[in-house]
């Protein structure tokens, strides 16, 4: 029986290639994102039956507007991959300080990275089926730095809160788990900030020698969300070739 997964950041990279492995498996797939013009072309490539909410999950208005779209359109949600989130890379506003200038990179990484997990999660919890699924994603930035200190530390935010959500859901049979990817390519993530000298570099800290794909990260939401998967529940599973390992 084909469920629902909505995937948040689902029109690019990571969270693309989510929405597509579930799409392969007959699913029904809701992708999310600020971004229209991307969100269409993604869904379009998707295929029949693909369908996309435009929302910004930094406010507690977007969790709401894929809440009800999913409530309107299908009765509910079965899986929730929580991809939105990244790195912020627009300046601090003029005028400030350099207090200032971190206090909104920390703001406005904490409100990328997890709130948009916290708004969609929430948002969603009231029409999640019973064994459900949950996915939050992190980063091996959580465990090693990310050097600016916000991003490591939002994701980290994201660990004990797939605890807690295991601990209230897991008697419904829901799962709440953490996917903690390292380098991945082909995604909008780093920019045009990726030199081959660093590119180089996190590829040889894995120990498998190459980058990860999307369709990594995408093939283990996919087993998480399986019935098989049901007892797995609070982890925060790393795909990243060993890197952090391997250090
Ligand atoms: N690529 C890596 O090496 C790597 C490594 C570890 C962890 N991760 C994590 O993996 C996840 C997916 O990232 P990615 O690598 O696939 O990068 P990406 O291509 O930049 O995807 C991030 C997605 O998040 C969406 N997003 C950002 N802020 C949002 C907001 N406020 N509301 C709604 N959607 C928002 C973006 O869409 P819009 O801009 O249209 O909103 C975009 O589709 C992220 O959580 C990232 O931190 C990535």
């Amino acid at each position: 029986m084909p469920r629902t997964a909505v995937i948040s950041g689902g029109g690019t990279g990571i969270g693309y290639a989510v929405a597509e492995r579930f799409a392969a498996a007959g699913d029904r797939v809701v992708i999310t994102g600020r971004r229209e013009d991307v969100l269409r072309a993604s869904a379009a490539r998707l295929g029949e039956g693909a369908a996309y909410v435009v929302a910004d999950l930094g406010e507690p208005e977007g969790g709401r507007r894929v809440a009800d779209f999913l409530a309107d359109e299908y009765g509910g949600v079965d899986i929730v991959a929580a991809c939105a989130g990244g790195i912020e890379r627009r300046p601090a506003p003029e005028g400030g300080d350099a207090l200032d200038a971190v206090s909104w990179d920390w703001t406005q990484t904490l409100r990328m990275n997890v709130m948009t997990a916290v708004h969609l999660v929430e948002a969603v919890k009231p029409i999640l089926a019973d064994h459900g699924r949950l996915l939050l994603f992190s980063s091996i930035a959580a465990f090693m730095g990310s050097g600016n200190g916000s991003y490591g530390a939002a994701k980290a935010a994201l660990h004990p809160y797939a605890v807690d959500l295991s601990r209230h859901l897991g008697p419904r049979g829901v799962t709440a788990n953490v996917i903690a990817p390292g380098y991945t390519e082909a995604t909008e993530f780093f920019g045009d900030s990726m030199t081959e000298e660093r590119r180089a570099g996190l590829i040889d800290r894995t120990l498998n020698k190459r980058a990860g794909t999307p369709a990594d990260v995408a093939e283990l939401a996919f087993w998480l969300s399986e019935p098989a998967a049901g007892h797995v529940t609070a982890q925060i599973v790393q795909v990243n070739g060993g890197a952090l390992a391997g250090r």
